[in-house]
């Protein structure tokens, strides 16, 4: 992949890069030549991605932090600046998580609801906040808020996690048109089903409850979702579209959702 923004050693921070989709987006970008700040809560685990990026030959920048935590984001950034020497290339926020699954809107209990937007669309708002100024004072920069394709639809029992989803999209927007005359894209990556750890897992415990195997679980499912190509995201197909857009090849792309889905919104 051409290496980002045609700039010597980029620079690159990651949100939720302690495990599943944000650690590989890490370190995918340190193997297309980017120095990586990594974020997130768990330290030891920052530290096992720090270590991949470094035996890339690439700088890696530990940064533990709560994304929902505005004096913590603030601190975190202001270290990350300083390793950084004041740059700002990259910015892809992949921390998230799913909140309570099958609650309707009337049992969603509003802590959950209130943690899920904290987490999905605060979280964002915040990095950007400080990075954005710091890319359109360069000329350059690329902002990617991996959201979720529940940001597309509505989806029944889920309502904290779309609706943080889809106003990621409307915050997402709206920085590409402000951003957009200094040079800045800003865009979301709207996975599906992603098979990380945490779902493997799920799908490994449902296997053993009912004595099926997991390719039952996983098939039913992905038919459940209706996803047209029968099968998951492996993070790899969500860290090849990061890549295009940071890529020379997503100068002119801007204000965008791309689904990575497998065929479900289509
Ligand atoms: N997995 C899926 O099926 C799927 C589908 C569509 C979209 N997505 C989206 O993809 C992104 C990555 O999800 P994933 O499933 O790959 O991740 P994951 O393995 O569940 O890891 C979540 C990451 O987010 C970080 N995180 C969570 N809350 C945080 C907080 N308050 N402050 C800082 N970091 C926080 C975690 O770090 P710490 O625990 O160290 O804080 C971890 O690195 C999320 O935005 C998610 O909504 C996932």
């Amino acid at each position: 992949m051409t290496p980002v923004l045609h700039t010597e050693s980029p620079i690159a921070l990651v949100t939720g890069a302690s495990s599943g989709t944000g650690r590989d987006i890490a370190i995918a970008l340190a193997e297309d030549g980017c120095d990586v700040g990594i974020l997130g809560r768990r330290t030891a685990a920052l530290e096992e991605t720090a270590q991949r990026i470094r035996a890339l030959g690439r700088r890696a920048c530990v940064l533990t932090a709560d994304v929902c935590d505005e004096q913590a984001v603030a601190a975190a950034v202001e270290v990350f600046l300083a390793w950084s020497g004041g740059r700002s290339d990259v910015l892809v926020n992949a921390a998230g998580i799913p909140g309570p699954l099958g609650a309707t809107v009337g049992e969603l209990a509003l802590a959950d609801f209130d943690a899920v937007m904290a987490t999905n669309l605060r979280g964002p708002f915040l990095t950007m906040s400080h990075l954005l100024p710091v890319m359109c004072r360069q000329g350059r920069g690329r902002v990617v808020n991996i959201g979720g394709n529940h940001g597309m639809r509505g989806r029944a029992g889920r309502a904290s996690y779309a609706t943080s989803k889809w106003a990621l999209r409307g915050l997402t927007r709206s920085a590409a048109l402000e951003a957009g005359p200094h040079g800045v894209t800003a865009n979301v990556v709207a996975p599906g089903a992603i098979a990380v750890e945490r779902m493997r897992q799920r799908w490994a415990d449902q296997a053993a409850a009912e004595g099926v195997s997991e390719e039952v679980v996983l098939a039913r499912y992905v038919q459940s979702l209706g996803v047209a190509l029968q099968r998951p995201n492996e993070t790899a197909d969500v860290v090849a579209t990061v890549r295009f857009l940071v890529s020379e090849g997503g100068r002119n792309i801007t204000g965008q959702e791309i689904v990575v889905d497998g065929g479900v919104i289509v």
